[in-house]
């Protein structure tokens, strides 16, 4: 570890205020280890929260399944931003189903099959004895979680998202108005910038597709000027902090991302500034909780978790295609003198709690595990986005993507100038952005409220979902271009996280039940396809937008997908269900008012009827929030860390 630290710090200066970390102290496991709070999962919502504990001087212990991978190329390049994904330092390959029924979920062409451990197969014609898995979800495991290897896009919720949570607690703490000094907590520390206008203007083909988005969005600039009126439309901020009428704004923005000085950021880098400014925080890496452990010894108290019981070792979860290597592990616990705090996402989380004894009675005595408390909440709720794109292949490479291999290896010009070059004008060149620089952002006819559900991302990429081999498809090669669009506030509530087996490393069983399989109520499942099926039409138009700005010069395309044979109504609508994925998995443990039998969590994110837990991560919400996951979870952890710091007074 020390080795490749150092390494690398030779490469990237600017990371070496960075590299001390208390991972690589020695860390006593054998026993009675006791801290005031211990945190498990140091993603978005743990990581967040353990550094905020600890830097208000409470001794926190937090516990990481996976290892530091800051030094790591994939994760600090943000152009490399799927290539991370399929790093397995960092991945867990956890499959789900869109579908229970796994014909209907073999018509998407992204089912897997695993040939051999970890080996795959994906799309029709499986070979012999193959094991049908489902659709691969990627997740990480490593400090700061999915923040380390997501694509870095950072957009914040709707005030509407914050008024239901006040809603249906009853607590105002959750409005808007208040949750706005949680959103500037999270800027104090965490950097975000939209990619540089100066990099897209030197690619004139890019700029010709994104001027025609922008022209569908109905604000394209005048051909004559199309580049600066690129550069001016790049100014709008999907953020802003001065519209007031932000949420249901329409038009063509740019896309901020946790970056700075073309550089990812994440709350790993929090994390480690929290350690090394000697905070009492402990950070426990290549350690997975299989329990929290629950005393119920009080007969007149309700169940008070005390501590967590854990293996350490590397790459026990056997989602980590590197558990294969069988890695010795050490049994291990924890006491947690005021709370333990559940991050694991929204997968593990309710896993863990299922494990311990929370959730549904039913489901754990299937399972041999001893019911603490009955909740049947635990698992179920997951919600989800639709995402689904138009590709295009250009008769010519983007000029951008030139000497970009997006492998790390010498060869790869585009690293060379990333790391040779400062954060001036641009000069970091391709990887100082994801790809996805601006979007169109859009309401469609079949919104519940006045906010925008529609935001279409364009990108000079080849990119069509999840898979094993998805990031090399995506880059293979520099001609294709992207209008892929997320799908907000979806009705589908009926996704559920279900335990495998009493085994704490086995991921568990996730179902999305997909549109008419889920939530169908008042036609829910309907609005949602039509929505999409708007997307795509819009993503078409400004597609056909491009010819208009024939004066940039670019070249000439032809659709891939869906395609010139996707046309009609049934036509879309059946591509859309039959291939549309997610990414920002969540709602799994939901805050809920006390009336309703599956709330998990009160409003301060506590765990009914159990005392001294909590959970602060992505299962929180009772509706997913926003266009997009991180941004929320970052300020609900906040959030959560005032008032776990309150109640300690
Ligand atoms: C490919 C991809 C791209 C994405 N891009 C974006 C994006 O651009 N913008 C955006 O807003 N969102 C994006 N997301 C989603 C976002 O990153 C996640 O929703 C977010 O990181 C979730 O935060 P979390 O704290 O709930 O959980 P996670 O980030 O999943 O963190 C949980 C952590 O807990 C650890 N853990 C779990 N169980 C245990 C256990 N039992 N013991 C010890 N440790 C444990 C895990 O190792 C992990 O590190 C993306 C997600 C993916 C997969
Ligand atoms: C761990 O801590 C205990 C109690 O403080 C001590 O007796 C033991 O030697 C320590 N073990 C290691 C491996 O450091
Ligand atoms: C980055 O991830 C890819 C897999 O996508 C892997 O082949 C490569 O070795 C990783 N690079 C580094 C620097 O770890
Ligand atoms: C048991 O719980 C009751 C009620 O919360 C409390 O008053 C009492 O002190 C507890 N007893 C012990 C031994 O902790
Ligand atoms: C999308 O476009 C198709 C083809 O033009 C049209 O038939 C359909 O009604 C449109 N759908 C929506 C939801 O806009």
């Amino acid at each position: 570890m020390r080795t490749v630290v150092t390494v690398f710090s030779l490469l990237l200066p600017t990371l070496l205020l960075l590299v001390d970390f208390a991972c690589a102290q020695p860390v006593n496991t054998t026993s009675s280890d006791e801290y005031e709070y211990i945190v498990v999962g140091s993603g978005p919502g743990g990581g967040t929260l353990a550094s905020r504990l600890a830097r208000a001087g409470h001794k926190t212990l937090l516990i990481e399944a996976g290892d530091d991978q800051s030094a790591n190329l994939n994760v600090t390049v943000p152009g490399y931003m799927a290539a991370v994904t399929e790093d397995k330092k960092l991945r867990w390959d956890i499959f789900v189903n869109h579908y229970k029924d796994q014909q209907r979920a073999q018509r998407d062409p992204k089912y897997v099959w695993e040939t051999s451990p970890f080996e795959y197969h994906v799309g029709p014609g499986a070979p012999d004895g193959a094991e049908p898995r489902g659709i691969l979800y990627p997740r990480a495991q490593t400090i700061g979680g999915c923040g380390t290897h997501n694509a870095l896009i950072w957009i914040l919720p709707h005030e509407s998202d914050w008024n239901n949570i006040a809603g249906i607690t009853g607590d105002s703490s959750w409005s808007a108005a208040n949750m706005k000094q949680y959103e500037q907590k999270v800027f104090s520390w965490l950097h975000t910038q939209p990619t540089d206008p100066t990099i897209l203007i030197n690619d004139l083909s890019l700029a010709q597709q994104y001027v025609a988005g922008a022209a569908a969005a109905g604000i394209g600039p005048d051909p004559i000027n199309a580049v600066t009126g690129l550069v001016n439309l790049l100014l709008n901020d999907p953020n802003s902090q001065i519209n007031p009428q932000r949420d249901s704004t329409e038009g063509f923005f740019q896309v901020p991302l946790t970056m700075n000085a073309g550089t990812r950021t994440g709350v790993y880098q929090l994390i480690k500034e929290t350690v090394k400014q000697g905070y009492p925080l402990t950070v426990q890496t290549n350690t997975f909780v299989t329990k929290i452990v629950i005393d119920q010894s009080n007969s007149t108290a309700p169940p008070k978790a005390t501590g967590v019981e854990f293996q350490k070792g590397k790459y026990l979860y056997r989602a980590s295609p590197l558990s294969v290597q069988k890695n010795p592990s050490t049994a291990g616990s924890a006491k947690a003198t005021r709370e333990v705090i559940v991050s694991g996402g929204a997968y593990n989380t309710p896993q863990l709690l299922k494990l311990s004894g929370i959730g549904p009675k039913q489901e754990l005595e299937q399972f041999k595990i001893p019911v603490i408390k009955d909740l049947q909440g635990v698992g179920k709720n997951l919600q989800d986005r639709y995402e689904i794109p138009v590709n295009v292949q250009h008769t010519k490479d983007f000029n951008i993507l030139k000497g970009c291999t997006f492998d790390s290896k010498p060869h790869d010009q585009c690293l060379k100038q990333w790391q040779n070059n400062p954060y001036i004008l641009g000069q970091r060149g391709a990887y100082a952005t994801n790809g996805l620089a601006a979007a169109i952002v859009k309401r469609s006819s079949y919104a519940s409220d006045s906010n925008t559900d529609l935001i279409i991302f364009g990108g000079p990429v080849n990119f069509d979902g999840y898979y094993p081999g998805w990031a090399e498809h995506a880059i293979a090669d520099h001609k294709h271009f992207s209008w892929y669009t997320l799908k907000a506030h979806t009705r589908n509530h009926a996704g559920t996280v279900e335990l495998r087996s009493a085994d704490p490393f086995d991921p568990p069983s996730v179902n999305f039940n997909y549109f008419d399989t889920g939530t169908t109520e008042n036609g829910a499942d309907q609005l949602d396809l039509q929505a999409i099926v708007q997307a795509i039409n819009t993503s078409r138009s400004a597609l056909a937008e491009y010819s208009h700005y024939g004066l940039l010069g670019g070249p000439p395309f032809t659709e891939e997908a869906p395609g010139p044979a996707v046309q009609t109504e049934a036509e879309l609508q059946d591509y859309v269900k039959d291939r549309a994925w997610g990414h920002h998995a969540s709602c799994t443990t939901p805050i809920g008012s006390d009336n309703d039998p599956n709330a998990v969590l009160d409003g301060q994110f506590r765990v009914r009827g159990v005392d001294g837990l909590r959970v602060v991560d992505a299962s929180v919400f009772p509706q997913i929030p926003g266009v997009f996951i991180q941004a929320p979870i970052y300020i609900i952890s906040e959030k959560a860390a005032d008032v776990i710091l309150s109640a300690a007074k």
